[in-house]
């Protein structure tokens, strides 16, 4: 499972949530890796398909991308994963510009359908976060679901979550528990949909205990204050909040 962080904070809200999802994906069995869209460089999409939808192919079109760019990557990481968790600040009532941009580019993945017979995401899983201070992160929630499933991807039952506020997102339980079930039911669903395992009886949200959100919180913490001391270096101008 592919974890997509879209904020530019790669120690922030929308990290330490999208890594708890990951952390219950681990559990139900999943590998992840988790990657900060922000070390990449996507080009703004340049809308060939509009000129003629024959001309958005991947690879042989849109890794011509112009100077340093990488959607290729990116793309290589979406393609090799079953399912993809993308997690996005808050910005203006919708996902990141740097979402935005993947997500355009990423047209050229589902436009193989006319070159190939098959949409390359048709079939993987995807599940989202999004947090917010005040208001926005439904908007952007819906407007990723819709145009996920518009590619090809399934977004299961409890695939969404969602935080605002300005405190830290690891403090609230409901935050924690919901992210942690994105994680959880992208990676159950995924393996469902290739063989995997059979029926599932059980419910699919698995309520956390407050011990266990707790220590969630508490491993996440320390991951984010990793990423922190190596934003330091990046972003020196920061003072330390
Ligand atoms: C350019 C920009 C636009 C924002 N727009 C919104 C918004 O429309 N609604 C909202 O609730 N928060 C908005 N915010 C606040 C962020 O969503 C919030 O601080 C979020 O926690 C940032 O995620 P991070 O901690 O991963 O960086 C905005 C922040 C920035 C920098």
């Amino acid at each position: 499972m592919l974890g997509i962080n879209g904020s530019a904070r790669r120690y922030g809200n929308t990290y330490r949530l999208l890594k708890v999802a990951l952390m219950g994906a681990e559990e139900a069995g999943a590998e992840t890796r988790l990657i900060h869209l922000y070390d990449y460089r996507i080009n703004p999409c340049q809308g060939c398909y509009s000129d003629n939808y024959l001309e958005c192919h991947f690879p042989k079109k849109c890794t011509l991308h112009g100077e340093g760019d990488d959607f290729r990557r990116v793309a290589e990481l979406i393609l090799e994963a079953d399912a993809v968790i993308v997690a996005t600040p808050v910005y203006w009532f919708n996902a990141s510009g740097a979402v935005k941009n993947l997500v355009d580019r990423m047209t050229a993945l589902e436009n193989m359908i006319y070159h190939v017979g098959r949409s390359l995401l048709d079939g993987k899983t995807a599940g989202f976060i999004a947090t917010g201070e005040e208001a926005g992160a439904a908007m952007a929630l819906a407007w990723l679901t819709l145009t996920f499933n518009m590619m090809g991807f399934h977004v299961p039952a409890w695939g969404t979550a969602y935080y605002h506020g300005k405190s830290d997102a690891l403090d609230d339980r409901q935050a924690v528990s919901d992210a942690y079930n994105v994680g959880i039911n992208v990676a159950l669903h995924a393996r469902l949909l290739n063989g995997d395992i059979g029926a599932r009886r059980e419910p699919w949200y698995r309520m956390l205990s407050q011990e266990e959100v707790e220590r969630i919180a508490e491993a996440v913490r320390r991951a984010a204050e990793e990423e922190k001391s190596r934003e330091a270096e990046r972003r020196p101008w920061l003072e330390p909040g």
